[in-house]
């Protein structure tokens, strides 16, 4: 996958992806961890934790001293160690987690199975952590579909510019469809392979609000409105609020999204 819309778009302050895609993060974890089955007395591993959205929810069911987190992204791994103390947090890419066999419990990733460099590897090495009987489960965006603010951003992009259609994530992010997650955790070796939909959602306090985070370069959509001119940018802020409905600029308002939750148990 190109820097443009690969995992390079996350190289980026923790504090623009809180604001961007963040703010969907502690909502989406409970759906994760509820489908997961996560309880009190468990181990368990965020794979690609970014600031530490589904970290926290972990330490909340767990405690700190029984969850451990990795992310190839520095800054964001340095984000995570900070805003939760004991927690173990290794600068580490799914395909290569520096962990010993069967020794979690769950092995989670949320929003990260598009971006992994090679999502057999990485779901395998998921399996190779967790013990016999315990779940493997990850989270991704529905693109394609009712992710609402990805959705409506690419829409307005290809709109105004038919060659950023090469960079909609609803076109150009694998393993973002029940289909593909199910076949990629059963021919990883996964036995009671399910998938369900989780629909969370954000609010907004104005269009600035929501703008604001894209300006800052991150997440393949940042990266993309960053890469215009200034008035094509300011074009497509426009035609992304005509489609979002924002009638009024300067009053709140919420979107949904939806994400696909895949689990499966190691055998
Ligand atoms: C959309 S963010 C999700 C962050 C966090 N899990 C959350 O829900 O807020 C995607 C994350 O995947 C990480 N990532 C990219 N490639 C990865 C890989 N091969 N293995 C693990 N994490 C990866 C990125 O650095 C980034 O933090």
């Amino acid at each position: 996958m190109s820097d443009v819309i690969g995992a390079a778009t996350f190289r980026t302050p923790a504090e623009a992806y809180d604001r961007h895609i963040g703010r969907y993060g502690r909502e989406l974890a409970r759906a994760l961890t509820t489908a997961a089955a996560v309880r009190p007395g468990g181990r368990a591993l965020d794979v690609g934790c970014g600031p530490g959205a589904l970290t926290s929810e972990l330490v909340a069911l767990l405690g700190a001293e029984r969850v451990a987190a990795v992310d190839p992204s520095a800054p964001f791994a340095d984000a995570c160690r900070r805003r939760l103390p004991g927690v173990r947090v290794e600068v580490a890419s799914a395909e290569a987690l520096p962990f010993a066999a069967a020794a979690f419990d769950h092995a989670l990733a949320q929003l990260v199975v598009n971006f992994m460099t090679a999502p057999p590897a990485g779901v395998r090495e998921l399996r190779r952590v967790t013990r016999r009987g315990g779940t493997v489960a990850a989270a991704v965006w529905d693109y394609a579909g009712e992710m609402t603010l990805l959705r409506r951003f690419w829409d307005a992009a290809i709109a105004l510019d038919p060659t950023a259609a090469s960079r909609d994530e609803g076109r150009c992010m694998p393993f973002c469809t029940p289909d593909e997650l199910a076949d990629l955790w059963s021919q990883a070796g996964l036995a009671d392979v399910g998938v369900a939909d989780a629909v969370v959602s954000a609010g907004y306090e104005d269009f600035e609000d929501l703008w604001q985070p894209l300006e800052l370069g991150v997440a393949p959509s940042g990266a993309y409105a960053t890469s215009l001119p200034p008035e094509e940018r300011a074009a497509l802020k426009e035609e992304l609020r005509r489609r979002l409905g924002v009638g009024d600029p300067d009053r709140p308002f919420e979107l949904n999204a939806r994400a696909w939750v895949v689990t499966g148990r190691v055998v």
